[in-house]
């Protein structure tokens, strides 16, 4: 049985089946409207989240399954004081898979041991969000056709934006990959992506602070809110909140092929007038993300269509 924990838990060539996989269900979807028949994915949200948990619950519906679950953890027993890995027991009699977005990182490999069935993580504290990391790849393969020589700028809150880390593990698998990361000194990138992702193997990666400055030389840039709900601190929040900003203006320096890009939500960090850019590309991210999820619940579940 297969859980869906850490993005580095799909090989490249299951990546590339997923790819093709969504590619499919978006030509031909009545041919998977009832793969899913009688199944049941069980959503299992400790934390906010609106494009996650109701495009897993979309995913399953359109492959003609059913959805149990909650989206407040107070509703749930965990209010009672249950553990993750008794709640994640209980579900697995209930459902034959599961998505869990959790505060703690960590819990959905904690549940993973004890459900009995798929587990897949939808977001773990700052840590990690490969479901997120499946829509963005195939938004990637769909404006750039590929993942090979590209540069990547990622902007924002480096340090505690689980789909920057996600996102990086993926992309470091192919070859000619260059990093720019972005972001504030209280912001950057974790040291363990460094030291356990890009420096073992040898990735040519900097780290900047000025985005108007680092946004010629991009293929994509990922944009990112600053996590606001991981602050220990609200000033803090506060001071570093709008540090960027991208508009138009900053884009006019910009390749006319740049592929815009952020996991939503969006606060401050994009201003509205840069979504009529055919540049921008985090609303095609979000109908991606749901193929992608049929895709890797078909996978999970091992149906064959
Ligand atoms: C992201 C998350 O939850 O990490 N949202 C999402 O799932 N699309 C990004 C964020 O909350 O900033």
């Amino acid at each position: 049985m297969r859980n869906l924990i850490d993005i580095m838990d799909l090989s490249e060539a299951e990546l590339q089946s997923l790819i093709e996989m969504a590619e499919d269900i978006i030509q031909n979807p009545t041919r998977y409207a009832q793969a899913c028949h009688g199944k049941k994915l069980a959503t299992l949200f400790f934390e906010p989240s609106t494009r996650t948990r109701l495009s897993f619950e979309a995913a399953m519906l359109e492959l003609g399954g059913s959805v149990i679950g909650f989206s407040d953890a107070a509703n749930s027993s965990s209010s009672k004081g249950e553990s993750v890995a008794d709640t994640a027991r209980v579900v697995g009699c209930y459902a034959d898979i599961i998505a869990m977005r959790h505060p703690k990182e960590g819990a959905p490999l904690v549940a993973a041991r004890t459900a009995g069935v798929p587990v897949i993580n939808a977001g773990d504290g700052g840590h990690s969000h490969p479901t997120q990391t499946l829509a963005d790849l195939l938004t990637i393969w769909r404006e750039k056709g590929g993942f090979e020589n590209l540069t990547i700028g990622f902007c924002g809150d480096l340090k505690f934006g689980r789909t920057v880390h996600s996102l990086t593990a993926a992309m470091s698998r192919y070859a000619g990959v260059h990093f720019v990361f972005i972001s504030p000194e209280e912001l950057c990138i974790p040291e363990y992506v460094k030291s356990e992702t890009l420096d073992p193997r040898g990735i040519p990666y900097e780290e900047v602070r000025d985005l108007e400055r680092a946004i010629a030389g991009l293929d994509i840039l990922y944009m990112t809110r600053v996590q606001k709900e991981r602050f220990f601190n609200e000033a803090d929040y506060i001071r570093l909140k709008d540090t960027y900003i991208l508009t138009p203006e900053k884009l006019k320096s910009a390749r006319a092929d740049l592929c815009v890009m952020h996991p939503l939500p969006r606060v401050n960090e994009i201003s509205v007038e840069v979504d009529d850019d055919p540049r921008a590309c985090y609303f095609k991210q979000v109908m991606n993300g749901k193929y992608m999820r049929m895709a890797l619940i078909l996978k999970l579940l091992e149906v064959a269509v």
